[in-house]
């Protein structure tokens, strides 16, 4: 993806929006670029652009928003993961034409979202995101929410990325320090930043820290798609660093904590 890196450092979530609609532009972009979502994990992810007065959409924490983008996928092993990658990159696009979003798994009417994406017994509709363009101003209602969740901060890179075993913070980036940078950046649920990456034997594996109460039916496990959007910032960021990611299910069976799980790893070989 052309400037990542600024993109990932400049994008906030945007929850007061303008009340203008997308432009006949922008939408069809947009609508192109969600006709393939992409995921390292070939699974299949579909996503939809949605009006929102036309099927009674909204969020009780989001205004001035008319569209929004839905995504699903199907109930298998990591399909959390391949939906954080492929709706991270929908965000990303997004940025890059000056179109707002925030990540919503939890705060919407979900039935109503289900619904209008048609979804089927087989499949989950995770998160959606409003699409459209910032307000001047935030609302007060989002500017305490971000000031709730410390939405402007981040945990320090030392507790983030580990060199072969989790008591050894990571000292040197090899040249990944952008890359770094961006997945400590990345959007998550409740800002909980729950991934942990151990770099051992050539590989960057990817785990989770779990936090309680973030499964539940409708979405799988929350979580696990902050770790596709972790996995995501890596991989493109890699990119980026003129590398070649390669996603790898190499779990190498390292002791953990009864809260963390492993997620997958990254080849940049
Ligand atoms: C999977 C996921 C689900 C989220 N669900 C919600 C939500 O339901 N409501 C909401 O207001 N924000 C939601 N967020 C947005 C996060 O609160 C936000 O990304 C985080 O606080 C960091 O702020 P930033 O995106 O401005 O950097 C969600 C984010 C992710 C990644």
């Amino acid at each position: 993806m052309e400037n990542f890196y600024e993109l990932a450092m400049s994008r906030k979530s945007v929850r007061s929006y303008d009340g203008r609609p997308l432009t006949a532009e922008d939408a069809k972009k947009l609508l192109t670029f969600m006709e393939t979502p992409e995921n390292p994990f070939g699974i299949p992810v579909s996503m939809k652009l949605l009006e929102a007065g036309e099927h009674g959409l909204s969020s009780p924490v989001i205004s001035g928003e008319k569209f929004y983008a839905a995504g699903t996928v199907g109930r298998v092993p990591h399909g959390e993961e391949a939906f954080g990658y492929a709706f991270e990159r929908l965000v990303l696009y997004a940025w890059s034409l000056g179109v707002g979003t925030v990540w919503i798994g939890g705060t919407m009417n979900r039935e109503t979202f289900e619904q209008a994406v048609g979804l089927r017994a087989e499949e989950r509709m995770p998160c959606v995101s409003p699409l459209g363009y910032p307000a001047k101003k935030r609302s007060l209602r989002d500017s305490l929410m971000r000031k709730g969740i410390r939405a402007d901060e981040r945990k320090p890179l030392t507790e983030l990325f580990f060199d072969s075993d989790f008591s050894t913070p990571l000292a040197a980036g090899d040249g990944l320090e952008r890359t770094l940078e961006a997945v400590r950046w990345a959007p998550s649920a409740v800002n909980r930043q729950p991934w942990r990456i151990l770099r051992r034997d050539g590989l960057w594996h990817f785990y989770l820290k779990r936090s309680a109460g973030m499964v539940n039916d409708a979405v799988g496990e929350l979580q696990r798609i902050d770790l596709g959007i972790a996995l995501c910032h890596f991989m493109l960021g890699a990119e980026e660093a003129g590398l070649s990611p390669k996603l790898v299910l190499e779990d190498p069976g390292v002791a953990l904590p009864e809260d963390m799980a492993y997620s997958a790893s990254v080849s940049l070989a």
